[in-house]
């Protein structure tokens, strides 16, 4: 059995009192049970100027703490990064790598992705790598073949065996920030593929759905046989609704 992971991406939005209010509010409605019995795992990706307040305001709770992006260097001149050593001193345990904005608005390639993502596990992290097709690329048919190509150029790299031990996280273009979700069954289908590339190794690892996710429509994701959690941008926003999300996961 998979433990589920519900990870919300804030993306760039908030300020110091937002962030906390929400971190706030959050602990607070998960509090209800020891950390032991819960049967879900929810991770939070501020901002990375507010990863050590959100780090503080969850201290205790149970919750992870993720950054949004990551530098594929260690350390050095590069002026206005990030590396994955500094991440996990300021208490982070995930990354995203790969995100769709990333990759179309900062240009990033799949080999780029790929060493961001050997990167962060070498620092100690948990990579989440996010896949996923354009609206275009779906109609042409090409979903399968995008999505197991942007996995296959981390394979390449860091091999089979560490992209297993990372999340996966599929989120179609298309559905994402556009309240249009991919139906389970669609969902499920790219899932299926992902699994069957990663093989027997690939097992037990989280594949999480993405994309205009909403306590409305989650159960019906999370109740895919190969959904194991969901990466929420636009809900995460808001404790109670992302609250609601995370219980559908259990
Ligand atoms: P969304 O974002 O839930 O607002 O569609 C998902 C994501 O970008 O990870």
């Amino acid at each position: 059995m998979i433990k589920p992971l519900v990870a919300g991406n804030w993306k760039m939005h908030g300020n110091t009192e937002t962030a906390s209010h929400l971190a706030a509010q959050l602990v607070a409605q998960w509090s209800d049970r020891p950390v032991a019995e819960r049967s879900v795992e929810m991770v939070l990706f501020p901002p990375s100027v507010h990863l050590s307040l959100v780090k503080g305001a969850v201290a205790g709770s149970g919750i992870a703490v993720g950054a949004q992006n990551l530098s594929q260097h260690g350390s050095g001149a590069y002026t206005g990064e990030i590396s994955g050593d500094m991440l996990v001193d300021q208490g982070c345990d995930y990354v995203l790598v790969g995100h769709s904005e990333r990759r179309d608005l900062f240009g990033e390639s799949s080999a780029t992705v790929a060493e961001k993502f050997k990167a962060a596990q070498s620092s100690g992290l948990i990579p989440i790598l996010c896949v996923g097709e354009t609206l275009r690329q779906r109609q042409q048919e090409q979903t399968v073949a995008v999505v197991t190509a942007q996995i296959k150029a981390v394979i390449d790299c860091v091999g089979l065996h560490n992209v297993c031990r990372a999340v996966v996280a599929y989120e179609p273009v298309w559905a994402i920030g556009t309240g249009e979700t991919a139906s389970p069954e669609q969902a499920q289908q790219v899932h299926r593929a992902i699994r069957n590339q990663l093989g027997e190794v690939g097992l037990s690892t989280r594949l999480l759905y993405g994309g205009s996710v909403k306590a409305s429509n989650a159960a019906e994701l999370f109740g895919q046989p190969d959904i194991n959690g969901g990466l929420v941008g636009g809900a995460s926003l808001e404790a109670i609704e992302f609250f609601n999300i995370v219980k559908r996961a259990e």
